[in-house]
Formats: C-alpha cells, sequence, structure tokens
C-alpha cells in the first residue's frame, strides 16, 4: 500500500472516508442518502430533484454584484478588456500542451484572491453543501475561475487533438463510473454572469443519472469508464439556465460538459467551488492547504493546476483574510475547537 492509497476518516460522525479530499467511500451513496440534519438552503423538493437528477441549483448563493467583481477580477487578472476582443485572442507561449487547452478552455489561474475567498467563506454556499453531504465538518477546494470567450481563433477547440476515449470536455464523469462501488465526489460552480444558449457552459445529461443502474447492464463489458455514449433522443444532454451568483451542484456520477461557447462576443464566466468532508487528520494535505492560502502558492490537489504564467498570483496581491467558517473550511482551525498542535501531539503518544 502506499501513501496515497492510505484512507483517512473524515471529520465527521457520518462515515466518509478518502485518501486526497476528492473522492470518497461512503456507506450510503449520496444519491441514497438519508437526511438526519434539518435542510437549511435546499427545500425538500429541490433535495428529491438533486438525489433523483444529480445536479441542483441554489438561487443568489452569493450576492449578483459579488459574482460581477469577480467576473471583473478574471478580466484584470488575464490583461484582457472586456470592451475589445482583439485582446482576447492575442499569441502567447505555452508551456505545455496542458497549458494551451487550459487556455483555450478559458482557465484563469487565480486561486487565492480575498474575492474567490468571499465566495468560499459565504455562509449559503456552505449551507448548500452541508445539505448535500448531511454534515457540517467541511473543507472547500481551492480552485480557479474560468472566463471562456467564444472559441474561435486561439481559443478554438479543434486545437485540441480529439480522441476516441477517455476525457471529453464536452461530456464526462469525474469518477470511473464502471466501479462496483463508486466513489462519491460533489462539484460545484457559481456563475459570474447570467448564461446565454449560445455561450456554451455547463451542460448534463440527468436521465442518464437517474436511469444509470438500469442502463449500464446493457453496456459492453469495455465500455468507457469516463465518456458515456447513449441515444440522446431517449437521454437528453441539458443546459440548466443560470444568472449571476446562482451555485449549481453536481455529482461525480452525472455525466457532465462544457458546451463550447458559439456566440460572437458573449463570454461565459465561473468560479469553480467545492465543498467535501475535512479530512483533518491528513495533516499533509492540511498543511499544504494552508500553506498555498498563506503564501499564495498553486495549490496541489489537481495536476492541471499551473498558477499564471505571466505573473503569478504570490506577486499581485496579498493574503485573503478568513472568517472564523473560512478557517475552518481551509483546514488552518478544526471543526473540533481544538488547536491542530494538540491533536498531533496526543497521536504522538505524548
Ligand atoms: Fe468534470
Amino acid at each position: 500500500m502506499t501513501a496515497s492509497d492510505y484512507l483517512y476518516r473524515a471529520s465527521s460522525d457520518v462515515p466518509y472516508f478518502s485518501s486526497d479530499a476528492d473522492t470518497y467511500l461512503a456507506r450510503t451513496p449520496l444519491r441514497e442518502l438519508t437526511k438526519t440534519r434539518k435542510l437549511r438552503v435546499l427545500s425538500e423538493e429541490d433535495f428529491t430533484f438533486w438525489q433523483t437528477y444529480g445536479y441542483i441549483v441554489v438561487k443568489q448563493a452569493i450576492p449578483a454584484d459579488s459574482a460581477q467583481k469577480l467576473l471583473d477580477f478574471a478580466w484584470d487578472f488575464q490583461g484582457l478588456d472586456p470592451e475589445r476582443p482583439e485582446t482576447w485572442y492575442e499569441e502567447r507561449e505555452y508551456r505545455s500542451d496542458l497549458d494551451r487547452e487550459l487556455h483555450i478552455y478559458g482557465f484563469v489561474e487565480a486561486y487565492q484572491h480575498q474575492l474567490i475567498w468571499d465566495s468560499r467563506q459565504a455562509q449559503r454556499v456552505y449551507d448548500a453543501f452541508v445539505d448535500l453531504w448531511d454534515c457540517e465538518e467541511l473543507w472547500v477546494t481551492l480552485d480557479r475561475l474560468n472566463l471562456n470567450p467564444p472559441n474561435v481563433r486561439t481559443r478554438d477547440r479543434a486545437l485540441i487533438p480529439t480522441t476516441e476515449r477517455g476525457f471529453d470536455i464536452k461530456l464526462h464523469w469525474d469518477i470511473d463510473s464502471t466501479l462496483g462501488v463508486l466513489p462519491q465526489r460533489v462539484q460545484g460552480i457559481i456563475a459570474l454572469n447570467d448564461t446565454k444558449p449560445d455561450h456554451g457552459g455547463f451542460q448534463c445529461n440527468p436521465e442518464l443519472f437517474r436511469r444509470f443502474d438500469r442502463w449500464k447492464v446493457d453496456q459492453p463489458a469495455d465500455r468507457d469508464p469516463i465518456r458515456p455514449t447513449f441515444d440522446s433522443d431517449e437521454l437528453p444532454v441539458v443546459r440548466p439556465d443560470l444568472e449571476a451568483g446562482d451555485l449549481l451542484l453536481w455529482n461525480g456520477a452525472l455525466a457532465h460538459g462544457v458546451a463550447p461557447n458559439v456566440s460572437g462576443s458573449g463570454v461565459r464566466a465561473v468560479q469553480y467551488l467545492s465543498m467535501m468532508p475535512a479530512l483533518e487528520s491528513h495533516e499533509e494535505l492540511r498543511r499544504s492547504r494552508v500553506a498555498s492560502w498563506r503564501d499564495l502558492t498553486t495549490p496541489e490537489w489537481n495536476k492541471t493546476l499551473l498558477g499564471d504564467a505571466g505573473r503569478h498570483e504570490s506577486l499581485r496581491y496579498g493574503r485573503a483574510e478568513l472568517s472564523d467558517l473560512g478557517a475552518k473550511l481551509l483546514g488552518l482551525k478544526s471543526w473540533s475547537g481544538r488547536p491542530f498542535d494538540e491533536q498531533a501531539a496526543d497521536s504522538a503518544g505524548a
């Protein structure tokens, strides 16, 4: 067994286990979970919809003007002028194929700005995740923004070679859907502007989620674990409408993706943000999370996080201020109320 296989138990009474604070093993899958805590943000109907179709939209999880500030920041961080589309497509050097793909998809390499943290520590955002996991001891993902102008010229998706199998930006699962016991994962985005149909953006297959257990029985043994094939008349792909400030949450077992932006001059913009049961006993991970916030280093939980090539965020602004909730969601403060160095001393037998 390697260190990365070790399963840590999350700091919650509901039993969740994970090696990486990304995917979790649970006694009961989220889609079958019976609530023990009162719903905070979702209505009973919302919760049933979430369990049936694998996603839900929480209206105005952050105020629309906070979303607008984040959108302004996303433009500014990248040195792009929202009024001058020619600035959106300037040629630049890429560090790798991945770097170029991330640029085409519109990722913004900022992770620790105060505005980004303001969404993470917004009470209504947190409460929505408490509803889904049925526990309060959560950590927030240290993730980035996305600002996707029309996918033409230097941002044309045709520049990325297509593959027959595996990850497909248009539709995929975030987990291996062929496993006997599906890992549990929740992902989320906050819309920074109102969606329009031709702006592309989040799309998913809710009917495939609903009928998954029956659907998989008829599939070939060697089916693609993360790219679904299906009849779109029977199992249609939908694109939920979002307004600035809305939070869309989805289950890792929901096939989803990002449609290209085919508009003339509109942009699709979101903040990626999720929360999952806190792995406070994973000391190495906890320390790296705290260091990322403290020193504005690029988070390490996902290999696709690169940091800005031109001028790294650590050179641009200072450390974000955290509320008590924010400090717990980072792993700076323990949900138990006890300092971490005391807990470490206990487990060392001191
Ligand atoms: Fe995904």
